[in-house]
């Protein structure tokens, strides 16, 4: 069966002038040459640091910002021309989505003002809320104020908003950003069941890899306004953890060794703190010989030797930090 895509961009750039005391004004690429295509029903996740683009990437998407070049397609409307319609068909969260909420106004009349915004059915306002307070566990605090629920309770009642008009797709940007770890698991429950309940393609923003590695199909690495790596988690699991850590608990070691060890072809990184050799190394079978070699000859003293799995996160910041082109 051929791929249906909700999205499918190409080439996009996105211009922002650089905001400095300057007679001339000077512009950089915020989205630099993007290219994406996702798919109907996928979870797709937007990976990056702060400033890599996410933001002007998904608002581009939605529809709510003009590119300066490319082509694209959101369901079957021009990026370009059809913009309002795509606005019509998407859903967003920003992370500024709470600001939206009336605090004085209880989690449902929230839910019933907006469905007046949006224009909703008279006759199906009432169902749809009580719906959407069902399926986000929201009902039991249908009558509290939004000051007395606990922040994640509000991000969830900023996406039922959300799901109100029923849109095929949904943008969420950073949608754990300010929660503690409870509330955040429990955003991230939701997502997935409006996902696979609902059948919505959801585009997310996070800059945690873990999040990522528990919700997305796939997963674009942006940095600096470019994707430098798009693909499933398992794929990208596979290429970034091409190295593993190497500990070494010793005597203290000379600057120059550890500048010589950080020089050898296979090494990604060494530091040495606290009596501790830290060795990311993408042969560590190798370093622990080459490297115990070394040591011994400087006659330094070593007390323990221990190798470890690299997680996915430490290897995706050094992957960033290290300036790689792509992964
Ligand atoms: N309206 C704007 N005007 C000028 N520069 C902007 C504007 N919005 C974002 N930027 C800049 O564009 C880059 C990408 O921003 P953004 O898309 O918000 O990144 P992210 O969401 O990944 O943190 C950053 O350098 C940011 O400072
Ligand atoms: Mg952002």
């Amino acid at each position: 069966m051929a791929v249906e895509y909700a999205i499918k961009i190409n080439n996009i750039i996105k211009k922002y002038k650089i905001k400095q005391r300057a007679i001339k004004s000077r512009y950089f690429n915020a989205i630099d040459d993007v290219s994406l295509s996702i798919e109907k029903g996928e979870i797709f996740g937007l990976l990056g640091t702060n400033g890599a683009g996410k933001t002007t990437l998904i608002k581009i998407m939605a529809g709510l910002l003009e590119a300066d070049g490319g082509t694209g397609k959101v369901l079957k409307y021009d990026l370009y021309k059809e913009h309002k319609k795509i606005r019509a068909k998407v859903s967003l969260v920003a992370p500024t989505a709470d600001v939206g909420t009336d605090n004085n106004l209880t989690v449902k009349q929230n839910l019933e003002f907006w469905a007046v915004v949006y224009n909703l059915d008279k006759n199906l306002r009432a169902q749809r809320i009580d719906e959407l307070l069902l399926f986000l566990d929201l009902k039991e605090y249908e009558d509290f104020w939004p000051m007395s629920i606990s922040a994640g309770m509000r991000q969830r009642l900023a996406i039922a908003r959300s799901l109100l008009v029923k849109n095929p797709i949904l943008f969420l940007d950073e949608p754990t950003v300010k929660l503690d770890a409870k509330g955040a698991k429990a955003v991230r429950n939701f997502i997935k069941k409006i996902n696979k309940d609902l059948g919505i393609t959801i585009i997310l923003t996070t800059h945690f890899i873990f999040e990522a590695e528990e919700l997305c199909d796939r997963v674009a690495i942006m940095d600096k306004g470019k994707i430098i790596s798009c693909d499933t988690i398992n794929n990208l699991r596979k290429r970034l953890k091409k190295y593993d850590l190497l500990e070494i608990e010793c005597s203290s070691i000379p600057k120059d060794i550890i500048d010589q060890i950080s020089k050898w072809d296979y090494i990604v990184k060494c530091t040495y703190n606290n009596n501790l050799l830290n060795i990311e190394s993408l042969k560590v079978e190798v370093s622990i010989f080459e490297v115990l070699k070394l040591l011994r000859q400087q006659d330094l003293e070593i007390y323990s030797v221990r190798t470890k799995e690299a997680s996915l996160e430490s290897v995706f910041i050094s992957t960033l930090n290290n300036g790689r082109n792509s992964i």
